[in-house]
């Protein structure tokens, strides 16, 4: 039998019982579905920041926060993480099921040719200050491959979409690379076809014409490791504004434009810069963690402990856990020992201990420990921000194309509750106080 759920509104001494639909996922979560409330009673919900509001039903990514629990299409990031690629788990986000060998060769093949950029676009890089931001390069950049394959505007266009994802895919890693190289004055190293597809950032990234660069395995490995953590979470900020544009049936280039630009916050995927050059201020000042904790509790000022807290888990999230522990290992093989991990630890250590933390619940998110590897990579910390867009690029690519499949999908119009000046009169001028 259809659950159902009963409203009763009282307006005015009217009594009016409505009966809504209750809709339930297939890991048993529960909704109550609101779409007729308005054409039934003349009232909206409201629920800002959508912190109650599911906008879409999504077979994409699960997320149980209490739980800690993060699986794409099924499969827990732990096995993912372990035994999969960024490329298969990309094929696993899009396309829904995890490749055969030839589907993955197939796949493989086409972010490998579609790697380079056009050579015109390599002229825009010289338009940016050498101190500009690369998200703001990024995002500017991706929007710009719209104007260079005018044929993926069309968003009824079938046949292009999967060249589209294929060339998203891969020229967002040589923008990435090629913007952080001109903001140090070296030359663009080229795509080499040989290479995987983290080896071939990694190449672009760091290599110089001047010597071998030498591509480490085990980096290889961690980088695949973080962009899979970092490559789906259902309806966070950015996909949320990747739907809200596409629903517009804009192309997937710019929609993606937008999604990156709202990663770019300090309350989103800007967190990851923010964590390292709050652990370095923490460094400088001496390394009393106890007193960057005090600060964070205080609501007189505007300190929060970034990296840690998150709108749905209300656990530690599991990314962390295995982010820390990467960390932990590529340091060491990597002979590094930065002050910065320490102080990290010691930071999660003391804050998890304290009753704000406990109380409300605030443990170590995905951006807590990810900086600590990217540096010890050798990636400077503005680029942070962008090697999460490199990584949720499968995810904000796949909410896209789930939305655009579903026939019932609507443009995206949220409502509001107005409370501003009621009707009043225009005054002249000269008679204005
Ligand atoms: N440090 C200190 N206090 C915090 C923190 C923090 N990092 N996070 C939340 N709080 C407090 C907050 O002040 C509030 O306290 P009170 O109940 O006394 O008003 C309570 O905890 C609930 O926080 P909220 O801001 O209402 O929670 P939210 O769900 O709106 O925000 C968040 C989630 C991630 C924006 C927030 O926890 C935060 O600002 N964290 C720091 C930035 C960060 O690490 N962002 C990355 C998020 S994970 C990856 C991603 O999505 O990109």
């Amino acid at each position: 039998m259809q659950q159902t759920a009963k409203l009763t509104l009282n307006d005015g001494g009217t009594e009016k019982t409505i009966e809504l639909p209750v809709v339930t996922g297939t890991e048993n979560e529960k909704a109550i579905d609101i779409g007729s409330l308005r054409t039934q009673t003349g009232y909206v919900s409201l629920d800002p920041a959508f912190v109650n509001t599911a906008s879409t039903k999504s077979a994409i990514t699960f997320l149980d926060g209490e739980k800690g629990i993060l699986r794409y299409r099924g499969i827990p990031i732990e096995v993912l993480g372990e035994k999969s690629t960024f490329v298969e788990t990309s094929y696993l986000l899009i396309y829904g099921k995890l490749p055969n060998r030839v589907e993955l060769s197939k796949f493989s093949t086409l972010l490998t040719r579609h790697s380079l950029i056009h050579e015109d676009m390599k002229r825009f890089f010289d338009g940016y200050p050498s101190t500009a931001h690369p998200m703001a390069i990024l995002s500017a950049m991706v929007l710009s491959l719209s104007s260079f394959y005018p044929e993926a505007i069309d968003v009824n266009n079938h046949e292009q979409i999967d060249i589209t994802i294929a060339r998203l895919l891969s020229k967002v890693r040589t923008i990435a690379a090629f913007s952080y190289k001109k903001s140090i004055g070296q030359p663009f190293a080229y795509p080499q076809n040989s290479l995987s597809y983290c080896g071939n950032f990694l190449n672009m990234m760091f290599s110089v014409p001047a010597e071998p660069y030498e591509i480490d395995e085990d980096i290889v490995k961690v980088l695949n490791l973080l962009l899979i953590l970092h490559a789906d979470h259902e309806q966070n900020c950015s996909t949320s504004t990747v739907r809200l544009v596409g629903s517009a049936r804009t192309n997937l280039f710019a929609s993606i434009a937008a999604g990156i630009c709202a990663l770019w916050g300090p309350l989103h995927g800007g967190a990851n810069q923010e964590v390292v050059e709050m652990l370095e201020a923490i460094h400088a000042d001496g390394g009393d963690v106890q007193k960057f904790v005090k600060l964070a509790k205080d609501k007189t000022s505007n300190f929060r402990l970034m990296g840690f807290g998150h709108r749905v888990y209300k656990n530690y999230d599991p990314r962390a856990r295995l982010i820390s522990s990467a960390a932990e290992k590529i340091l060491t093989k990597l002979g590094i020992n930065d002050p910065l991990l320490e102080i990290a630890k010691r930071l999660e250590e003391a804050a998890l201990k304290d009753p704000y933390f406990v109380d409300r619940r605030l443990y170590p998110n995905v951006d807590f420990y990810s900086g600590i590897i990217y540096r010890a990579i050798g990636f400077p910390s503005n680029m942070f921000t962008v090697l999460f867009a490199l990584g949720r690029l499968p995810g904000w690519i796949a909410h896209w194309k789930e939305m655009m499949e579903d026939p019932s999908t609507k443009i995206g119009r949220p409502r509001q509750i107005y409370t501003g000046e009621v009707e009043r009169a225009y005054t002249p001028l000269d008679e204005r106080a």
